[in-house]
């Protein structure tokens, strides 16, 4: 469906009918794996059949098909659900203890939700928006956690009435409203953490120090609460997978201070990181897992505590690829030799993460294959903040000219959520889940 669009809805089930009937899939059955817990035999279960970009990391066989008889209007986002579900299930198989609450914030859109869900998954929520998403799509209220530390308190009144019990907080005046609306319900503390190695750290904005945190977490049982655990987030696109071991170390540390003070924490949130494919290699899903379950290993031995990760970017984004156009490629004289090639999709239509060149997506044109230079990208708008790309090194076919296509690799999270409503009378992001 698209997101901006709800008139082109009924053109964008034809394209999609059309395009997969002229294709037939070969779908791969998933190697079946040994459940190692409750949860994990459900997920075992569900069958995950994608077919995966190939090694060099080109448009998606579906995506590509679709796209070559699709009518769509440009820039759009197209996502392939069954690379969601794979990448569902490949982390459920690394980490068979852990329950999996994807990052509703990462994409929320209907066909992913409603496939995660029949696949079992939680859901770490921010809002009443994305509570109500997910309840509409029925996924039980003990499946959500309100993973926000910044809520009114009229929202966890309503999340509370309506059965949400799990929520995060990491300042005594978030305690104290939770206190007040959603009575005996598990809260976790959500700790500060230095995000080194991430390609999108998070800032200080969210968690607090560890002794604060402890002293947190004796307030909370003091109002009433269950003190259920902690949290934390190691950066998002998180290619270090030593922080998660740092991390447990100082949680661990924690747990230990709660139980000297009487309070048995239960709950280690591990938050995301998890990466998608931008330019630079990342480590596999499996040797994420692997790592994680080491570390747990090591940190908590055999009082394993319960596990959660959060995961947003590492499940939808290498689901996605945005379709664009160039609208005009030019060059400023002087010493700048470099073309300025500008794209109908830019910072304002849900490539914020470019902020700072930190997310460097990978580009693919139709003119790959011809002699390329050096280019600066940016978007339509008339915000000179518009720009993607300036100091990275990117380049492009000198073939390439207005009109063309330009296809945004790896854009399946954060983009759509990011995209404004109509900066410069341009409208937001287009998409569509195939
Ligand atoms: C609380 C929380 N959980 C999970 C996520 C998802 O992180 P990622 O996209 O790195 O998996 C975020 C991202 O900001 C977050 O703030």
């Amino acid at each position: 469906m698209f997101a901006s669009d709800p008139g082109r809805r009924a053109r964008s089930r034809l394209s999609t009918k059309s395009a997969s009937a002229k294709t037939s899939i070969a779908r791969k059955a998933p190697t079946p794996r040994k459940p190692k817990s409750k949860h994990a035999a459900k997920l075992a279960l569900v069958p995950a059949a994608a077919e995966m970009p190939d090694e060099r990391g080109g448009l998606p066989p579906k995506i590509a098909r679709y796209l070559a008889t699709a009518d769509l209007p440009s820039p759009c986002l197209v996502v392939d659900v069954d690379i969601v579900a794979h990448n569902f299930a490949e982390l459920a198989a690394s980490l068979p203890a852990a329950r999996i609450f994807y990052a509703v914030k990462a994409n929320p859109a209907d066909e992913i939700i409603a496939r995660l869900a029949s696949m079992g998954s939680c859901f770490d929520t921010a809002s009443m928006g994305e509570i109500d998403l997910c309840l509409r799509h029925g996924v039980p209220a003990d499946r959500l956690s309100f993973g926000n530390t910044i809520k009114k308190e009229r929202d966890i009144a309503e999340a509370f009435a309506k059965g949400v019990r799990m929520f995060a907080f990491d300042s005594d005046a978030e305690l104290e409203k939770i206190a007040r609306v959603a009575p005996a319900s598990r809260v976790y503390v959500r700790v500060l953490m230095q995000c080194e190695g991430a390609e999108w750290p998070l800032s200080r904005k969210f968690g607090c120090e560890p002794d604060m945190a402890a002293d947190l977490l004796e307030r909370a049982r003091d109002l009433g609460l269950d003190p259920y655990g902690v949290s934390f987030h190691v950066g998002s696109q998180q290619t270090d997978l030593t922080q998660y071991d740092k991390a447990l170390e100082q949680t661990v540390t924690l747990f230990d201070e709660m139980t000297r003070r009487g309070i048995n924490l239960r709950l280690v949130n591990m938050g995301g990181g998890f990466p998608s494919r931008y330019r630079t290699d990342v480590p596999s899903i499996a040797a994420y897992g692997e790592a994680i379950r080491n570390a747990l290993g090591a940190r908590f031995g055999a009082s394993q505590p319960d596990v959660i990760v959060e995961p947003g970017r590492g499940i939808v984004g290498d689901a996605g690829v945005i379709q664009s156009e160039v609208v005009l490629v030019s060059q400023k004289g002087g010493n700048d030799t470099r073309r300025w090639v500008y794209l109908d999709v830019g910072k304002f239509h849900g490539l914020a993460e470019t902020m700072d060149e930190a997310i460097k997506y990978r580009l693919t044109t139709s003119h790959d294959g011809d002699a390329t230079s050096p280019v600066v990208l940016a978007g339509p708008t008339c915000d000179s903040a518009d720009i993607l790309y300036e100091k990275a090194d990117y380049q492009l076919p000198v073939s390439l000219v207005s009109g063309d296509k330009v296809w945004i690799l790896a854009t399946g999270a954060y983009t759509t959520t990011y995209s404004a409503v109509a900066f410069n009378g341009f409208p937001p992001l287009a998409s569509v889940c195939i």
